[in-house]
């Protein structure tokens, strides 16, 4: 099958837990769009909901299906996200950002009361790592920041560089936030807790894509019918 097919099952399954009235975070990137359809077919056909985009791309998705749109500034409590993934590990910690959208991505899901992820089975890793995790940094001061970024992946046993994102043109990929992205290959993440802390002790990094303690739950569509993974 598919991994095109295998991400709207598992959409499809994220869906069956969305109530009439729920607040909902709206993810980013190719499983999320599903659901977004999904979504947007139930709504379509009466479905009373309230969602929060977690970028620009979903946002323009979601209001060309007519599904009503909020932000956390008015809603500042949400009951659902349901987003993909680029890793899930142990525990259902996540790497996210392949979308450059790790940012809304990780304050809707703290805002969220449950997160669900939704992915096909080639995202189910262990430990953490193959994937470059994505840290979003400020533009002011990015040679010095990628520096001492290069130093915390260093003392954390990364196997690669730490690279700017750049576009298709070749400029450097912008953030919704306006800030920059640099991936940084660990080939295994051994301790996401104190990387997720050191890389937060870097003056000029945003955010980055571990997510730890935020994920309930995850449907993941394989060849043999979808697997439910709760933390
Ligand atoms: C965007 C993300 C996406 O959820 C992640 O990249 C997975 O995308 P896809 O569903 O296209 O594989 O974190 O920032």
């Amino acid at each position: 099958m598919l991994s095109d097919d295998l991400k709207r099952q598992a959409a499809a399954m994220a869906l069956t837990e969305v109530q009439p009235g729920m607040r909902l975070g709206l993810g980013t990137g190719s499983t999320a769009r599903h659901f977004v359809d999904l979504l947007g077919e139930r709504v379509r056909d009466g479905l009373d909901c309230l969602c929060v985009p977690t970028s620009e791309v979903t946002a323009a998705q979601a209001a060309g299906l007519g599904i009503p749109l909020t932000t956390l500034d008015e809603t500042p409590e949400l009951d659902l996200t349901v987003d993909g993934a680029d890793e899930i590990g142990p525990g259902l910690s996540l790497i996210k950002g392949g979308g450059a959208a790790l940012l809304r991505e990780k304050i809707v899901a703290a805002a969220s009361r449950r997160m669900i992820v939704i992915a096909d089975a080639s995202k189910v890793v262990d430990p953490l790592g193959k994937f470059p995790l994505p840290i979003e940094v400020n533009r002011f001061g990015l040679g010095a920041t990628s520096r001492m970024v290069g130093a915390v992946a260093a003392a954390h046993g990364a196997t690669g560089a730490v690279t700017l994102r750049l576009g298709k043109a070749g400029d450097p990929v912008v953030t919704d936030g306006g800030h920059l992205i640099l991936d940084a290959l660990f080939g295994r993440i051994f301790n996401p807790e104190a990387l997720s802390a050191d890389l937060h002790n870097v003056p000029g990094v945003v955010e980055h894509g571990l997510f730890l303690r935020l994920c309930d739950r995850a449907y993941v569509a394989g060849a043999n019918g979808i697997e439910t993974m709760d933390a």
